[in-house]
């Protein structure tokens, strides 16, 4: 299972991307809108300068054709960028023409394995399952992670499309996305050094520096 960051905040992206763990970057317009930045082009620019991999940048037009012309400005920006659009009619189609067109697309606000189907069949590159919003609303997001994975392994010869678990509230969503299967999980900052810590790990630290600083002064 590949990690990206959800994020659009750089300065989590910069230290992140150093624990060499990172491969792309998932954003969206609230997260952009939540840095207080409005320029979402700089903003991607800036991201893709840092993670050499997948940047996901959301388009926000709603019809089809605005989508698709949309979708080529934001893929121009710089060859990491893959499109996300949200599920919907027009999202279907849009997808389906820019995916002839080799531009890549992250299927996103996808809350039914129905929908999954369909975005894989239209061609998404990705489509993100936004697990905690599921289990906000009392529902299971990682059973729906667990069946988009089963489904899509049935039609791994044609259908490439990869799960990418998003919305994801705790490090037990990133242990279940990877029992899943799931190709990639996006999560925030905090989940990612939530992750990294463990209290046994920093009690074993301590003892081996105490330890060792006994001996050493014998
Ligand atoms: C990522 O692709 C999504 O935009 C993001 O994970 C949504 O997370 P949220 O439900 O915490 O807003």
């Amino acid at each position: 299972m590949r990690i990206f960051l959800d994020t659009a905040n750089i300065d989590e992206i910069r230290q992140a991307a150093k624990l060499g763990v990172v491969s792309g970057v998932t954003t969206n317009p609230s997260l952009v809108a939540k840095e207080k930045r409005a320029d979402m082009k700089a903003v991607i620019r800036e991201i893709s300068s840092i993670v050499d991999g997948p940047i996901s940048a959301e388009v926000l037009s709603l019809e089809p054709q605005a989508m698709i012309r949309e979708a080529r400005e934001v893929s121009s920006w710089s060859p990491n960028v893959v499109v996300k659009i949200p599920m919907s009619a027009s999202g279907l189609e849009a997808i389906s023409i820019l995916s002839k067109e080799g531009i890549r697309t992250n299927l996103t606000l996808c809350f039914s394995l129905n929908q999954a189907i369909l975005g894989a069949i239209a061609g998404a590159t990705y489509v993100s399952a936004f697990v905690g919003r599921l289990d906000d609303a009392g529902h299971d997001g990682m059973q729906l992670v667990a069946e988009i994975v089963e489904v899509f392994d049935h039609y791994k010869e044609r259908l490439k499309t990869q799960v990418v678990v998003a919305s994801i509230r705790h490090p037990l969503h990133v242990v279940a996305a990877a029992k899943a299967g799931a190709h990639i999980a996006t999560v925030p900052y905090n989940v990612l050094m939530q992750m990294v810590k463990h209290p046994l790990t920093d009690i074993g630290i301590s003892r081996f520096a105490e330890d060792w600083q006994r001996i050493s002064k014998a």
